[in-house]
């Protein structure tokens, strides 16, 4: 797992050809993982910045949290494997490794639940937020804004150099986000809210609040509460993700965190992110039939069509993502459950994979299955609409989203995340009058 590079110490010596000026720069070994150029003073004895547009290169903090080895399909949470999490934690177990370091014991393991589920239900007036919303809305642009607003509604956990407050917040949130979610989707189908109940485990309140109605009685099926529950633990954290950057930049200005949380679920949305589970379904069904795919693989590796093979490729991962492969025995566990033998969409996924993985375009870039090839399909055979995939990601991620953001403000060396630019616009000129421009 480590580099040929992990965990060494010493300095660099950067030097300015044509000059004399030169700087000795420290190096940051890590615990696991490639030592990391401290270039903090670059600038200041240099006078040059450094260029990595997409930050490719750059490590934007220090943290504790997860590691990724992206060479050897590796993802680590607090030291733990994602496989064993996934196969024997539970999500609030894996909430509460992320959020404060360590798997619970079982008195803490109650403590936590306790916690987080008395926190589910949401303030009866931001009922109300959801009625300004025209039925039709994205689910996404429902929790970006009701998100956003819980920061009007919970004064009483907004100072955030107060650690109890910080641990409210966290538990508001991720009490909370589920409710949002389930009620999104509610209101896009015009049936009523369905309140939270603590007696249910997380994953299992959660569908319980998708799929209920008040007319009759609804047991959740417990293989598939515990398949959501692994879904959730698939998705709960991965590192420095655009999504999760956006928290951590949002964060370092001292804006509070649901505010910071409704920035991570804007920046979640886009396709190459946590929108690529829906967008995997869409291409899906456009491709319609494997007779198909050649053509469609054809259109992908022409550069002229920005077409992209959805749910393949990672900017971490040069090999198989190691949610996918948990994705993917998921997926046939739930089927199984669900009695579907033959599903189209797997059927066509397969054969997708099957042809990319030996295609020279994908095997030279290193494009493997990302963890939302599998994931929408999972979804869909559970009754979840396409529209909700990327909401069920963002109820997932919140968890990392919170943990992070908490490990950034009691970092004692956190600053305002102010990235610098190289500025290639024109120089200074002198303005130019309306009637005298050509
Ligand atoms: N289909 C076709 N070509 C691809 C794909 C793809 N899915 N991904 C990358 N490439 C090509 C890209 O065109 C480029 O080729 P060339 O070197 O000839 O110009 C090369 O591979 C490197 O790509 P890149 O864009 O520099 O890679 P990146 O690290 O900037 O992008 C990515 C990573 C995830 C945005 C990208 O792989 C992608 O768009 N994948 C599809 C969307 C997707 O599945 N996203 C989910 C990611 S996992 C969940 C999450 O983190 O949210």
């Amino acid at each position: 797992m480590n580099g040929p590079d992990s965990g060494v110490t010493g300095t660099v010596t950067i030097t300015l050809d044509g000059t004399n000026r030169s700087l000795r720069i420290p190096l940051m070994p890590g615990s696991i993982g490639p030592s990391v150029v401290d270039i903090r003073k670059l600038y200041n004895e240099l006078g040059v910045f450094t260029f990595d547009p997409g930050y490719g290169g750059t490590a934007a903090c220090e943290s504790k949290i997860t590691y990724i080895d992206g060479d050897e399909g590796v993802l680590l949470h607090r030291g733990y494997p994602i496989e064993e999490l996934a196969e024997h934690a539970s999500f609030l177990e894996v909430a509460h490794l992320l959020l404060n370091g360590d798997l619970p014991n079982a008195a803490q393991k109650a403590d936590f639940e306790r916690g987080v589920l008395r926190h589910t239900m949401l303030h009866e007036q931001l009922r109300s937020f959801f009625n300004g919303f025209r039925r039709d809305a994205h689910p996404m642009a429902v929790m970006c804004g009701v998100v956003g607003a819980m920061s009007a509604f919970y004064h009483d956990s907004l100072d955030i150099n107060d650690p109890d407050q910080r641990r409210i917040s966290a538990f508001r949130l991720i009490a909370k986000v589920p409710t949002v979610a389930a009620w999104a989707y509610k209101y896009s189908i015009g049936q009523p809210f369905v309140y939270p109940r603590n007696d249910l485990g997380y994953a299992e309140n959660f569908l319980y609040m998708m799929n209920a109605v008040p007319t009759e009685p609804y047991v959740v099926n417990p293989i598939l509460a515990r398949a959501m529950d692994r879904i959730l633990i698939l998705h709960a954290d991965h590192e420095q993700n655009a999504s999760t950057s956006t928290v951590r930049l949002a964060g370092s200005t001292g804006a509070n965190p649901f505010a910071c949380i409704a920035a991570g679920i804007a920046s979640l949305w886009g396709p190459a992110h946590g929108g690529a589970n829906e967008a995997v379904l869409k291409m899906l069904s456009e491709i319609g039939h494997v007779s198909n795919i050649p053509d469609f693989i054809d259109r992908v590796k022409d550069k002229n069509s920005n077409v992209r093979l959805m749910g393949f490729g990672h900017r971490v991962y040069k090999n198989y993502d190691p949610r996918a492969k948990i994705m993917q025995r998921t997926c046939h566990e739930v089927l199984g459950e669900l009695g579907i033998k033959d599903d189209p969409l797997l059927d066509l996924a397969a054969e997708l994979e099957k042809i990319a993985l030996h295609d020279e375009y994908f095997v030279s870039r290193k494009l493997y299955p990302n963890v939302d090839f599998y994931s929408g399909i999972i979804l869909k055979a559970m009754g979840i609409p396409v529209s909700m995939f990327t909401v069920l990601f963002a109820v997932a991620r919140t968890v990392g989203w919170i943990s992070q953001w908490k490990e950034m403000i009691e970092d004692p060396s956190q600053r305002i995340g102010r990235p610098r630019q190289v500025y290639t616009g024109p120089t200074q000129r002198g303005f130019v009058p309306l009637d005298a421009r050509g």
